[in-house]
């Protein structure tokens, strides 16, 4: 194979979260998050972990970014967590919690690495839950107060903001399949708690633009592109469903096209919406919501062949084909070229002015050999296939202009526990030593060359 070269400024990262990674759940005077609060219930989490101690980032974050840099390392996506900086969730600040960040930032900018960061990846303060959390309007108001201290504090330094990671875990994982925190199974709760993360993040752009001056905003989105098991009538109205309510319910408003029309309709039939409109919806929602950002964050993992059989029935099946010849740890089907279809769609269905690639990854568990090392050929095979359809994409003309890998270590993985791991450096959780895989070797040739061999 020829030289695949990257353009000159594309960006090389890797990306974690704080809840996956920190530990240190009640130090220096951080409250409980919904997270904590779900994992410390009983039969919530698959092994019966919580992220109480995970990767002990929070006390080893100077050797965390010493390794990074030793990988070549150009930019690092980190979350931080609400409950470290306002406990209470709005009002009085906690200035350790500010300050880890702070440190954190200056650390990676003396390292050369430039920080992205996400303002949420999940972890709410479980106070705001009890009033209510994403599925109350007033979530929006403490949300953007949260956002302004952020910004406030690390906004001369850091000038890449993602507002949300995935506004569609958030909203469905969250309220209506309850898989996820806060454990809600409600499917008329999820779209209202889905409405108010996308109107917090469109009321936060203007925020943060003004406290972070020349700074980069934008969401992240996760995307499962889908098609029909066959030609059937019936398998393509259920590949039209998933596509509506996982993809399109998202971006459709955030490009200012409100939610899709036959997706409300589903949604009334399904008894989910009333059949009279929309009732978490205020008309000027639809133009905060659609506030212009800089670029759109992608997650993507796998895609989905919908049947009429399996739809209904069991997400997980229809999410990630399990029939597939190549499959993750997750069950989740190997396809590249899904990535590219992707890149493609949005780009010429909602005139993206730029993508970053926010996560792509696969979890194997492959470990350390008598010699300590970590062959993940599985990974390696799987970041070269990903990261050779978005050349393809740049060359097409896409304005991809980073990319993330997903995930820098292993980690919590939600409600699948510690058993999955998605790291290019593995953690041994007993002693936390790190061990650079072999995965994380082959990157760091790939950035050294802005390319692949
Ligand atoms: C994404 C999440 C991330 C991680 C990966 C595997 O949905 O954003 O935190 O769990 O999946």
């Amino acid at each position: 194979m020829s030289k695949l070269t990257f353009p000159e400024n594309f960006i090389w990262g890797t990306a974690t979260s704080s809840y996956q990674i920190e530990g240190a759940w009640q130090e220096d005077g951080k409250s409980e998050s919904i997270w904590d609060r779900f994992a410390h219930t009983a039969g919530k989490i698959e092994d019966g972990t919580t992220g109480d101690v995970a990767c002990d980032h929070y006390h080893r974050w100077a050797e965390d970014i010493a390794l990074m840099k030793s990988l070549n390392i150009q930019s690092y996506r980190f979350s931080t967590a609400w409950p470290r900086i306002l406990p209470n969730g709005r009002g009085p600040i906690n200035q350790a919690g500010l300050d880890f960040y702070s440190r954190l930032v200056d650390g990676l900018l003396a390292a050369n690495i430039t920080p992205f960061v996400t303002l949420y990846h999940w972890d709410l303060p479980q106070v705001l839950q009890d009033e209510g959390g994403w599925t109350a309007r007033p979530i929006v108001e403490s949300y953007v107060e949260y956002v302004d201290v952020v910004t406030r504090h690390l906004g001369d330094r850091v000038k890449h903001w993602i507002t949300h990671n995935e506004p569609w875990v958030v909203a469905i994982m969250g309220h209506e399949s309850g898989e996820h925190a806060p454990g809600i199974k409600d499917g008329a709760a999820a779209l209202a708690a889905a409405h108010h993360v996308l109107l917090s993040h469109g009321a936060a752009v203007p925020i943060i633009r003004q406290n972070s001056v020349g700074a980069e905003v934008g969401i992240t989105l996760n995307f499962v592109p889908a098609e029909p098991a066959t030609s059937s009538i019936a398998d393509f109205n259920a590949y039209r469903f998933f596509d509506g309510f996982f993809n399109r319910w998202f971006i459709s408003p955030l490009y200012g096209r409100r939610y899709p029309a036959d997706i409300v309709a589903d949604y009334v039939a399904k008894g989910y919406l009333p059949p009279d409109g929309l009732p978490f919806v205020q008309e000027e929602d639809w133009q905060t919501i659609a506030t212009p950002t800089d670029f759109l964050g992608i997650n993507y993992y796998s895609r989905a062949i919908l049947s009429a059989d399996t739809a209904e029935t069991d997400l997980e099946k229809t999410l990630f084909s399990s029939v597939a010849p190549e499959q993750t740890d997750m069950g989740w089907e190997v396809y590249p070229n899904g990535l590219y279809n992707l890149l493609q769609r949005l780009y010429f269905e909602y005139q993206i002015p730029k993508i970053y690639i926010t996560e792509n990854g696969a979890s194997y568990s492959d470990g350390p050999d008598e010699n300590g090392r970590v062959a993940d050929k599985r990974r390696l095979s799987y970041l070269r296939d990903h990261l050779t359809v978005a050349h393809q994409a740049i060359q097409n003309g896409i304005p991809l202009a980073g990319y993330f890998v997903w995930a820098f270590m292993d980690n919590f993985e939600w409600n699948r526990g510690y058993k999955q791991r998605f790291g290019i450096v593995w953690v041994d959780y007993e002693t936390q030593q790190r061990t650079i895989k072999d995965s994380a070797l082959w990157y760091k040739e790939v950035i050294a060359r802005n390319g692949l061999e």
